[in-house]
């Protein structure tokens, strides 16, 4: 469709372009000098010890779970409104995913929820920092500490957020973020894992690249071949200087595309006041909100149309849109696996009904806005 508004559509500039071509000609694309650069630059910007760039934020939490090394059957509790991978990464390393409800004003994970499923079983927790709103980590961090639990953090959507001027991902011992094509910082595909943690970093570096004795890259380089010997089971979860390289352009424009999203922002927050819809809860003091994802809450009761057909309005109008996310007890395998119902996590599934994602892509023209909340408009008022 002509003028078609993408949702998540990402920002590549000229400086982009430039890189990916520069790193082509340099005779070496694969993993090498422009991850190691890119690591060291987004450990810097993240403020944490540690940071290993891998395939994608999934691989960054399937390595994440699967490094904890705990029991089989050990119970890791994950929020039950998220995308699947922070679930597969827990089953994918042997242990029993278990769900909170999340709470329906910040969409995070509930504290109170959390402690209520704990259990003689419980070894850690993943939490998901939604829509790059900060959880509430005062309150976590008690958990976490009164019951011994391993701490993950699900960054995929909080590359820019912070909690008390620290930033998501370093809370835990592991911190896992999202580079996917509408993420705030877009590598095509990619992640990064970041931790304080140097005993267990090492052996989560080598286990990304099929437990291959450290700097394997370095095998074929200008030094001559070097042997290299396999010292871990493990996966192919390695980044490549491709991605880095637009990776490294990215992270230079992350505070402008956040000031950018935020003017959208405000705007949705302004037009919204006068409809009956949810949009989302003020920024909590003391943190920064990555304003990943725009969300707001459309009930048939109220609007009259059902989430599915706004959306499909705005789609015939030529305006994307996007679910974040149906509850995790909707999909046919964890109803199926877990037997798990949707009216025992009422805040999620409520959301996983309800929720839309309007587009908050930094290359949204003035025009593009405008055209949104008049079709928006149009579409409420009918
Ligand atoms: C909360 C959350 N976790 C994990 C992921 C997985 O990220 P990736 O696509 O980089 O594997 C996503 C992706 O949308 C996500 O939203």
């Amino acid at each position: 469709m002509k003028n078609y508004i993408t949702f998540g559509s990402p920002s590549i500039g000229s400086e982009e372009i430039n890189a990916v071509v520069k790193c082509m000609k340099s005779g070496w694309i694969g993993t090498g000098p422009q991850v190691k650069k890119f690591e060291n630059n987004f450990a810097k910007y993240s403020k944490s010890m540690y940071a290993m760039a891998v395939g994608s934020c999934t691989a960054a939490l399937h390595l994440s779970l699967n490094s904890t090394e705990l029991n089989n059957g050990d119970e890791v509790i994950v929020p039950a409104m998220t995308f699947c991978s922070t679930i597969n990464s827990v089953i994918h390393s042997g242990y029993k995913p278990v769900l909170a409800d999340v709470d329906l004003h910040t969409m995070n994970i509930d504290p109170i929820d959390i402690e209520k499923k704990i259990t003689k079983k419980t070894k850690a927790l993943v939490i998901v920092h939604f829509a790059g709103r900060p959880c509430d980590m005062d309150e976590i961090l008690k958990i976490v500490k009164k019951y011994n639990l391993i701490l993950i953090e699900d960054c995929a959507h909080a590359i820019e957020s912070t909690y008390k001027g620290k930033h998501c991902g370093t809370f835990g011992l592991y911190g896992c973020f999202s580079f996917y094509v509408t993420k705030n910082l877009v590598t095509a595909e990619g992640g990064m894992i970041i931790s304080n943690n140097k005993e267990k970093v090492t052996p989560i570096k080598q286990r990304a690249l099929h437990g291959m004795s450290k700097d394997a890259w370095k095998r074929f380089s200008d030094n001559g071949y070097k042997h290299y010997d396999i010292i871990d089971a493990g996966f192919k979860y390695n980044m490549t200087d491709i991605q880095a390289s637009i990776g490294l352009e990215q992270l230079k424009k992350i505070k402008k595309h956040l000031n950018i999203r935020n003017k959208i922002w405000n705007k949705y927050q302004s037009f919204f006041k006068d409809y009956d819809v949810i949009s989302p809860a003020k920024v909590e003091k003391n943190t920064i909100h990555a304003k990943h994802l725009y969300t707001i809450l459309i009930d048939k009761k109220k609007i009259g149309l059902h989430r599915d057909q706004f959306m499909m309005k705005l789609h015939k109008n030529g305006i994307g849109t996007g679910v974040h996310y149906r509850s995790i007890p909707s999909h046919t395998f964890y109803k199926t696996k877990f037997k798990w119902k949707n009216s025992d996590y009422k805040n999620s599934s409520l959301i996983g009904d309800q929720t839309v994602s309007l587009p908050l892509s930094p290359n949204l023209k003035d025009s593009d806005l405008d055209r949104i909340l008049s079709t928006i408009e149009k579409v409420l008022k009918n």
